[in-house]
């Protein structure tokens, strides 16, 4: 077995999810977990290797708890341990107006959202237990904050993620830290089917920094997040201002 870290990252295909993969490649065995995207999942892994990582492809949907026991199963039978779980696998689906409310839409956005993150998480604590300074990064949102019409549902499942946050830091301690960073409007695939590239426009406009965020602004702050050895239970905004507490 490595001497590095062993680190599950879901959604690592593309974004926020990507771009922490390559920073905390080197010297790592990584789990580079993706679900639709295996051509940018095999891009990741070959840049994982590039800068000195052992990263492994596993693809799962993690909408559906079948989806997540495989995961874990793929984790389990290749890591003694875990060091680090980034939860970051997400999306918004589709916005929709709360008058054409859709309990679909609801039930598909927290399955996606939070029934994975809270199931691969308790799959993954006895791993994190036998972990070296093991900790968990869960990906919330500026819209669990301020709100976002047609994007309610999202910004609430994106609180509940806040939220669990909390509860676990203080559920897994002293033993695992429990983290959460919260993007303002990041340049990624994510904004490519809900966003307009006026909408967009109109963000970076309202922005203090003058500019959207790129994905490496958000993984820098998860990786802060995961060499950090006395936080836990903290909510990290990256945002340019966009939303300030
Ligand atoms: N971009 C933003 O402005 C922003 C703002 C706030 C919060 N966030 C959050 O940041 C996280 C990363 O988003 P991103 O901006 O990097 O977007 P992204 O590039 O679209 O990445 C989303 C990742 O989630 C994975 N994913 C989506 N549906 C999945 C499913 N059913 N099962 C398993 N994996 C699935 C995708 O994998 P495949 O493509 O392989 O299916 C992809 O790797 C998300 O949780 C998002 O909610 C983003």
């Amino acid at each position: 077995m490595s001497d590095g870290k062993m680190l599950l990252i879901t959604g690592a295909s593309t974004g926020i999810g990507a771009e922490t993969a390559r920073m905390l490649a080197a010297g790592n065995d990584i789990v580079v977990h993706y679900n639709a995207s295996a051509d940018a999942a095999e891009a990741v892994a070959r840049d994982v290797t590039e800068r000195g990582g052992r990263p492994h492809l596993c693809r799962a949907d993690l909408s559906g708890e079948a989806g997540c026991e495989a995961l874990h199963a793929f984790v389990a039978e290749r890591f003694e341990r875990l060091d680090v779980l980034v939860n970051n696998a997400g999306g918004l689906i589709r916005r929709k107006p709360v008058r054409e409310f859709d309990r679909g839409l609801m039930e598909e956005t927290f399955a996606l959202n939070v029934f994975s993150a809270m199931t691969v998480t308790s799959r993954c604590v006895p791993l994190l237990e036998k972990g070296r300074d093991p900790s968990i990064v869960n990906l919330s949102s500026i819209a669990m904050r301020h709100g976002a019409p047609g994007a309610t549902i999202y910004g609430a499942s994106k609180a509940a993620l806040d939220s669990l946050t909390r509860g676990l830091a203080k559920e897994l301690a002293p033993k695992i830290r429990v983290n959460a960073v919260a993007p303002g409007v990041i340049e990624t695939p994510f904004h490519e089917k809900v966003t307009s590239p006026e909408k967009m426009e109109e963000f970076r406009r309202a922005t203090p920094l003058g500019r959207n965020g790129r994905a490496a602004d958000v993984a820098r702050a998860i990786v802060f997040l995961v060499e950090d050895s006395f936080v836990t239970g903290e909510t990290i905004d990256v945002n340019g201002g966009l939303f300030m507490r």
